[in-house]
This record gives structure tokens, sequence and C-alpha cells, in this order.
């Protein structure tokens, strides 16, 4: 198997339930040791794609691969419990009546003294050998949480799926649980499909983000990517609050009042979206009705009033609405800012951050 060879493989994946696709045509691979986060907002599909790799529902067509041998498709089968694929689901219940050492060892096999190796070893890894002989009950949720892991993880299994496996915890202990698990997993060398509808986890756990809508991935890449290079208005807006200027094309170009824009590819007429986020609008105050000079970063500004200006913890957010034709628009600015409401002050847009999609409406 050349090295580059992926460990998880799926094709054309496609679910139906009652004449209803849930998942359309999602194709996917994992390196070894990567991680690819499916995001997507609540019922697009992320489970039930999960479930069908796990082997616990069965696609309507396509077929999964792990190391290049085909586990499943519509004909073929192999069951779960032999796929070498370990689950780690939010509702990762321990089994109550078991310690903790029975927990990690239930999915072993085999010789019992290589199994209590194991099972300390992660419990070890885990911080929590010395809870080896406990209850789960005994236990806080993070430490059950990091059983569930070294439980996931014991038989070695070459892929780990996990389905908003974090949600339950709370935040304080949310970071911290994320990067352990995360590099457990890497140490381990296991291919990970994990599921959430936080982008803020997906950016923090992938290698690769897989964007899902509506029951197929919309687009695929490295973090950075997806984040600074979104396929369509939607993708922008899935990870942070966006702004949203409408546009008319002529000659490839869209003028607005924070000057032109290009729109390339879009015929004469055509109207078209220009979408920022709220972090690269900046802001100068109003020096007797004019504003800064224009620039090719920042090109031209306009100017609004504040309607509304909140502390946000890290960051303040100012709510303009726009003298030529009363948008509102947001700007974030780090730290404390929070200027009178009725305040004059003229926004530029850093073009380079920029996306301008054709209208979807
Ligand atoms: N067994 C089922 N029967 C009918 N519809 C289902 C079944 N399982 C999931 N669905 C539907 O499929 C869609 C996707 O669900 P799911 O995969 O759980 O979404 P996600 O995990 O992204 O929130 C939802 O509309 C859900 O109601
Ligand atoms: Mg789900």
């Amino acid at each position: 198997m050349p090295q580059n060879a992926p460990r998880l493989e799926i094709r054309n994946l496609t679910r139906t339930f009652e004449g209803k696709t849930v998942v359309d045509d999602v194709s996917l691979s994992i390196l070894p040791g990567h991680v690819t986060c499916l995001l997507g907002p609540s019922g697009c599909g992320k489970s039930t794609t999960l479930r069908m790799i796990a082997g616990v529902d069965m696609q309507s067509t396509g077929e999964i691969y792990v190391d290049g041998k085909l586990v499943c498709d519509t004909i073929f089968r192999v069951p779960p419990e032999r796929r070498s694929i370990g689950l780690m689901f939010q509702d990762f219940a321990l089994f109550p009546h078991l310690s903790v050492a029975q927990n990690v060892a239930f999915g072993l096999k085999g010789d019992k003294s290589e199994n209590r190796e194991r099972v300390e070893q992660l419990l070890d890894r885990v911080g929590l050998l010395h809870y080896i002989d406990a209850f789960p009950h005994e236990l806080s949720g993070g430490e059950q949480q990091r059983v569930a892991l070294a439980r996931a993880l014991a038989p070695r299994p070459r892929v780990m799926l996990m389905d908003e496996p974090f949600s339950g915890l709370d935040n304080r202990l949310r970071d911290g649980i994320r990067d352990e698990t995360l590099s457990l997993l890497k140490e381990e060398g296991t291919s990970v499909l994990l599921v959430t509808h936080e982008p803020e986890e997906a950016m923090r756990m992938a290698d690769e983000i897989a964007l899902m809508r509506d029951g197929r991935i919309v687009q695929r890449g490295a973090p950075y990517n997806i984040y600074n290079a979104p396929a369509d208005k939607a993708a922008v807006a899935f990870f942070s609050d966006i702004n949203v200027l409408s546009g008319t094309v002529q000659g490839a170009l869209t003028e607005t009042p924070f000057g032109q824009f290009l729109a390339p590819g879009v015929p004469d007429g055509g109207r078209v979206d220009i979408v920022f986020r709220p972090q690269h609008v900046s802001i100068d105050f109003d020096r007797q009705g004019r504003g800064p000079n224009p620039t090719s970063l920042q090109g031209t500004p306009a100017r609004g009033v504040v309607e509304r200006a909140r502390f946000m913890g890290s960051e303040s957010l100012v709510e303009f609405r726009m003298d030529h034709d009363m948008q509102v628009l947001r700007a974030t600015v780090p730290n404390v800012f929070l200027p009178k409401v009725g305040t004059p002050m003229w926004l530029s847009i850093r073009r380079d951050r920029c996306f301008v999609f054709p209208s979807d409406e």
C-alpha cells in the first residue's frame, strides 16, 4: 500500500429515507493520521454519513473503503465490529457497572496481560491511571469523556468517527479536552472523521474541513482556505457575521459607494453580492464632512452614523446606518470602542478581503 493512500475513502455515498435524499453523492478521503471535519448546520446529513461509515446504517448507493479494501457497497457488507472503525458520540455512555479498566478493555480480544498493558498505557496517557479501579459515577464529565476516548482507541482502530463528541462538556473544559484528544489521536496515527456544527471547533481540530449543506459537500479544504477563499455567500456566513453590498455589473465592474469592484465573468446587467466580514471594515472619524483619502488597499470610504455599539469581550461591535442607502453595516474593533449613537464616521473595507459572488436572488 503506497504511503499516501487514503485510510478511509467514501465514494458517491447517497442515503434516501422515503424518497427524501438526506446524503447526496458525498465523496471524501482521509490520509493516515489526518483529521477531517464534516462541518455543517444541524440536519444537513452529517450523522447519517457517519452512521453509514460505521455500518449501523446502510447507504442507498456508493462505496466505503478502509485502507483500500471495500468495506461496504450496496451488495457486500462487512459488519460494524469488523471494520476497524472506532466510534465516539456525544452521549458516549460508559458501562456504569464496569470499572474504568473494564470499560477501556471492553473491545479488546486476546491476551489478558497484553490487554492490561494497553489499558494502563492509555489511562496513563489521558492522565487517569489512578482511576483504573474506579467506577464511572466517581468521575467528572470530562474524566468520563477521556475514559471513553481511551476505550474507543484501545483496539487500535484504523479510523475514528466522532459525532459532536465535545458538545456535552462545559466550555471551560472543552478546549483542553479537544487539544488533548487531538494530540492522542495524532500519536496513535488514527485517521479521524469528526462531525461538528461549530466552525471554531472545526478550525481548531481539522487538517481539512468538508463543508456540508443540504446533504452535499459544498467545499473541501484546509481551514485557512475555507475561511479565506469561501465557495459562496453562505460559506462566508457560516464562519462569521457578514456584510453584503449589492451591485449591478457593467463591463466586469460594479460601482459601489466604496469604489469599484471587479466581477470577472459576470455579464453586463448581472447582479452581484460583495460580501465582507465586520473585522475587515475600518473606521475613521469625520473631519468637517470629510473622511480619509482613498487607497488601493482600503478603496473609497463611505459615511454612516453610529446606530448601535456593543462591547463583546475581546472586541466591540459597531453598527452604522450608511448615508448613501440607509443600509446597516457592521464593523468590529478590537478591545473597547463604543462611540455615541448618531456619531458620523467613515467606513473603509479591506479590498483584498471582499468576496464577489453572483447574486443568488
Ligand atoms: N432514520 C431516519 N428516517 C428518516 N429520516 C431520517 C432518519 N435519520 C435521519 N433522518 C433525516 O435526515 C436528515 C439529516 O439528519 P442527520 O444526518 O442526523 O443531520 P445532522 O447530523 O447533520 O444534524 C434530517 O432531516 C433527519 O430528519
Ligand atoms: Mg447529528
